[in-house]
């Protein structure tokens, strides 16, 4: 087995939750891996909510793919995900799955490269890694559950980088606000790995003054309607009580942001 330090560890808190979520994600890759992985998935300590969550945060993620089609498709802190075979993106679409070395060493295990799929071992901070891109323009730029655990001016530097490498793209992430993100080291799951998570953002406009040309296209919650599909109505109840309340529903969210020139 590869040894993964703390942050690369937390890549099996989101595997494990698409193999076992399937009222909210089809994912069989996940599952595959998850049955071929040896790891002890419960020593995580997921709540249901924490799972519920980062399975419909993958889900509406897959769903920014579907509506906005591009020819680049650059999935940035991918870990283990199948969000390539998820979506299945129009033939000639180039995507470029990204992460550490010892990530893609062991993603290689279980993916298989292809001339439309290929992967880039490095850490998305040294943005070296934007010269192996093969091809110009715009690009869709997927950064699920990654943004956190770099430091402000890594996240700034990266999204500038990207705006100047890609102009006209876009980029979606999810987001903790500054608050979560203080209390985040309490949390099982990282308490387990020891990750740490650095970088979190109360308002979304904030990032559209780090240079021109930046817009907020979306800002997406777990209260929204559509991140119910597929539960009970139990759990219903349970997610849209948890985040009836705005300062409930904006700790952990999705923004998708225009990466104008
Ligand atoms: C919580 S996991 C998410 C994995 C995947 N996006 C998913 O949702 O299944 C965080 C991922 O970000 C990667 N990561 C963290 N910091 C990174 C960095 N500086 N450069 C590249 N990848 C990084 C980790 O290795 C890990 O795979």
């Amino acid at each position: 087995m590869i040894s993964l330090t703390a942050e690369q560890e937390t890549l099996l808190i989101p595997l494990y939750d698409k193999a076992t979520m399937k009222e909210i994600i089809d994912d069989p890759t996940a599952a595959s891996i998850v049955a071929q992985v040896d790891y002890d998935f419960s020593a995580l300590r997921q709540p249901w909510v924490t799972r519920a969550t980062l399975a419909m945060r993958a889900r509406k993620l897959d769903q920014c793919v579907r509506d906005h089609p591009a020819p680049l498709v650059l999935h940035l802190g991918c870990g283990l995900d199948a969000r390539v075979d998820r979506v299945a993106p129009a033939q000639g679409t180039r995507w470029y799955d990204v992460d550490f070395p010892q990530v893609i060493e062991l993603r290689r295990r279980f993916y298989r490269e292809t001339a439309d799929n290929r992967m880039i071992g490095s850490s998305v901070t040294d943005h070296s890694w934007m010269a192996q891109v093969d091809g110009e323009g715009p690009a869709l730029v997927i950064a699920e559950g990654l943004l956190m655990y770099l430091h402000v001016a890594e996240v700034k530097a990266l999204v500038l980088a990207l705006r100047d490498r890609f102009p006209g793209g876009q980029i979606a992430f999810d987001a903790f606000t500054t608050f979560v993100t203080r209390r985040m080291s309490r949390h099982p799951s990282l308490r387990k790995t020891g990750a740490q998570v650095h970088w979190g953002v109360d308002d979304p406009m904030e990032i559209t003054r780090w240079a021109p040309g930046l817009e907020l296209a979306e800002e997406w919650t777990f209260g929204d309607p559509t991140a119910l599909t597929g539960l009970g109505p139990l759990r219903r109840m349970q997610m849209k009580a948890m985040f009836a309340l705005p300062v409930a529903r904006h700790t952990h969210r999705i923004l998708r942001y225009r990466l104008g020139a």
